[in-house]
């Protein structure tokens, strides 16, 4: 089976992207699959317009995948933008794009409705990209959250409309959802994300950290009595990090009353420092060996091969040669 996904360089990842996106990306590739990741440069071009920052986010994520146990010997990882042919494919196929198929995608609808946002044709035409992403490699499934399940069926529609005119060429993409995968509540009780400034990070100093984990709203009440355990949101970010022993076990002190929300968040804290802790000196390793161009570009070199295959194919079935 070939997996592929892929993950916009616009920030720093934080525990929330780990949980729900990271860690299952990273779990594929043990399981014989030929997993494909690509750094979403060109995507993140649709709202990001600082080169430096750019520099800074797309080396940071390579950086990011890689410590926290990306192995680029078991999975093909690249920069998107270091494949051009990715931004060829995204244009031959919005030739045979229905125009209505874009106007229906709710990320579009969203940043429309908002209206506080430039609205650059790139945002419109943001799954066609993607859709070249997944099709240029022939990919079988794409694990995704369910925000971008959408942009994934509009791939599938996309390889279909394009064989039926054409001629068989791609594959037809699945997204893959991970079910279990809850939502990760952020330090203010919504969805954590970076847009909400409610985030919890993985590779920030360790200061910053406990400043984001001391953050968080907690109910209020004295000392002395019992710290109510449902939607606590301690509790579920502390469940993420420990056994089910280690759970019960604060659980009871949350029951007995006197424990306290500083204790609670100091467990919190130490539990997502020592989860951690491994890959932070990996990455502060790997940021000073500087062998990230070098990864980087082996990975491309895998992508490319990949990548041409499927673009002689496309060239045959349009009349392009
Ligand atoms: P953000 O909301 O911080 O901008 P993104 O939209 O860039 O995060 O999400 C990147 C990936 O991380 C997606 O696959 C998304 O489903 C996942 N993700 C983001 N926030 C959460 C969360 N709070 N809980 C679970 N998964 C999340
Ligand atoms: N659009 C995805 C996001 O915003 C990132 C992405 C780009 C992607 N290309 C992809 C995901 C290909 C899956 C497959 O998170």
């Amino acid at each position: 089976m070939r997996i592929l996904s892929g993950v916009k360089p616009t920030g720093r990842p934080h525990v929330g992207n780990y949980l729900g996106a990271i860690r299952q990306h990273i779990a594929l590739q043990e399981k014989n699959n030929e997993c494909i990741y690509m750094v979403a440069d060109y995507h993140a071009l649709t709202t990001l317009r600082d080169a430096d920052l750019m520099r800074e986010y797309r080396r940071g994520i390579a950086l990011d995948y890689l410590a926290l146990g990306l192995d680029p010997e078991k999975a093909i990882f690249f920069f998107q933008s270091d494949i051009p042919m990715h931004a060829e494919l995204a244009w031959i196929l919005s030739t045979i794009t229905p125009h209505g198929l874009l106007e229906r995608a709710h990320a579009w609808k969203d940043t429309k409705a908002k209206g506080n946002r430039e609205m650059n044709a790139g945002l419109f035409t943001y799954p066609i990209l993607m859709a070249a992403d997944i099709l240029l490699y022939n990919a079988d499934s794409v694990p995704v959250g369910k925000d971008q399940k959408q942009h994934v069926e509009i791939a599938r529609d996309i390889a279909e409309k394009f064989n039926n005119t054409f001629g068989d060429t791609f594959t037809l993409p699945e997204p893959d959802i991970p079910e279990d995968v809850a939502t990760i509540i952020g330090t203010d009780g919504q969805k954590m994300s970076k847009s909400y400034n409610n985030t919890i990070g993985i590779f920030e100093d360790e200061a910053t950290i406990k400043k984001q984990v001391m953050s968080i709203t907690t109910a209020s009440i004295e000392l002395a009595e019992p710290m109510p355990i449902e939607n606590d949101i301690i509790l579920g970010l502390y469940e993420q990090f420990s056994s089910s022993a280690e759970l019960d076990e604060l659980k009871a002190n949350y029951k007995a009353g006197g424990f306290g929300y500083g204790n609670a968040k100091k467990a919190l804290l130490n539990k997502i420092i020592e989860h951690f802790a491994e890959a932070r000196e990996r990455r502060t390793k790997l940021a000073e060996s500087d062998n990230i161009k070098e990864i980087m570009h082996e990975g491309a070199k895998k992508a490319q091969k990949i990548a041409i295959t499927t673009m002689s194919d496309v060239y045959v079935k349009t009349g392009l040669s």
